[in-house]
């Protein structure tokens, strides 16, 4: 029924939770369109992940307009819903019985030394739900369950993709083969954008900040605003030239324009070698904004026919569904 090729597989999530930014875009999404050409893709929106983020006050909110909006965004990232995989991990029920299954080998103090939760623990010690703890063991049971090759995440997930191969290990040294350990995709490439106004921490959604952070839907005035007054380093030459300690805004912008031209940083600081800051800056805007005009505009047009992205989540749940329970029955098999 489904024209499921033998091919290496590909995993990676999203959490349906605020805009996305050109952070993750660089980070990931980019590779998107030529990584299905060789890898059978599964990409999750992973709305089960994203209630860990509403325990505060316990909000009550809707993922649905943005789960679509999720949806819009990875087709104008040039995902093809006719060779990849667009689901709701909600839609399918394997990944959450995997995850009670593999929280049975995975320790306390393993999870208890994930950063991402020592940093939600610091900021909130007393509210702190138990599934923020357990949020890496559910990221196990979406990438195993479909026996993946490799994952597209950031560079902020590699500790919880670590963890992710050591849960799958300890699965087969007593059970025989049964998971493929997964790989963090394309590894040698990854680097972190940064915040444009803070350069020495990375750009996230939920910057308090605005300005540090370049979302994908921005207007294209805003953007070129925000990178031209981004903070590069105070140096009297004003030197287009990468290095991370000394000059970490200039490297930042640097970095942004090689994900997006996919030149090497050297090629590009050749390029730009007698180019001032603003220069520089103007130049960047242009090929930042051009870019993201082209998804924005397919953007638009892909979220105004809601039938279409509901039934490509329709097909994608089905497909991953009868996918996943095969993986899940050897396993249950397994522990039998
Ligand atoms: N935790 C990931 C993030 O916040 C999202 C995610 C959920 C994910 N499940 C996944 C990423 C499985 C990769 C594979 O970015």
């Amino acid at each position: 029924m489904f024209n499921v090729k033998k091919r290496d597989v590909m995993f990676t999530g999203i959490q349906p939770t605020g805009l996305l930014t050109l952070g993750n875009y660089c980070g990931t999404m980019c590779n998107w369109k030529t990584i299905q050409k060789t890898y059978q893709c599964f990409f999750c929106i992973a709305d089960l992940h994203a209630l860990t983020s509403r325990n505060n006050n316990y909000i009550k909110n809707s993922f649905s307009t943005t789960i679509l909006d999720m949806v819009a965004l990875y087709l104008s990232c040039g995902v093809n819903p006719n060779d990849s995989t667009i689901f709701v991990q909600s839609d399918v029920y394997t990944h959450s019985q995997l995850y009670w299954i593999l929280s049975n080998f995975v320790y306390f103090g393993e999870l208890s030394r994930m950063t991402q939760f020592k940093k939600k623990l610091s900021i909130n010690k007393t509210r702190i739900n138990l599934s923020l703890f357990c949020y890496p063991v559910l990221m196990a049971a979406d990438i195993l369950l479909y026996q993946t090759n490799c994952v597209s995440v950031g560079l902020d997930q590699k500790q919880h993709i670590e963890l992710v191969q050591k849960i799958a290990r300890r699965f087969n040294s007593i059970y025989g083969d049964i998971f493929i350990i997964p790989d963090i995709l394309d590894f040698s490439r990854q680097c972190k954008i940064m915040a444009l106004q803070e350069p020495t921490k990375k750009m996230s959604k939920s910057d308090n900040n605005i300005n540090n952070t370049i979302f994908l839907l921005d207007s294209l005035d805003t953007i070129r605003f925000k990178l031209l007054h981004s903070l590069t380093d105070s140096d009297p030459l004003s030197r287009i030239k990468y290095d991370i300690f000394n000059k970490p805004g200039i490297s930042n912008l640097l970095l942004i324009l090689s994900f997006l031209t996919k030149k090497n940083i050297s090629v590009l600081e050749d390029e730009f070698k007698n180019y001032r800051y603003f220069d520089f800056k103007e130049q960047l805007s242009d090929i930042v904004c051009d870019r993201i005009l082209k998804i924005q505009k397919l953007y638009f047009k892909f979220r105004k026919d809601e039938d279409y992205l509901i039934d490509i989540l329709r097909f994608g749940s089905k497909k991953s569904l009868i996918y996943s329970q095969k993986n899940f029955f050897n396993i249950l098999q397994a522990l039998k």
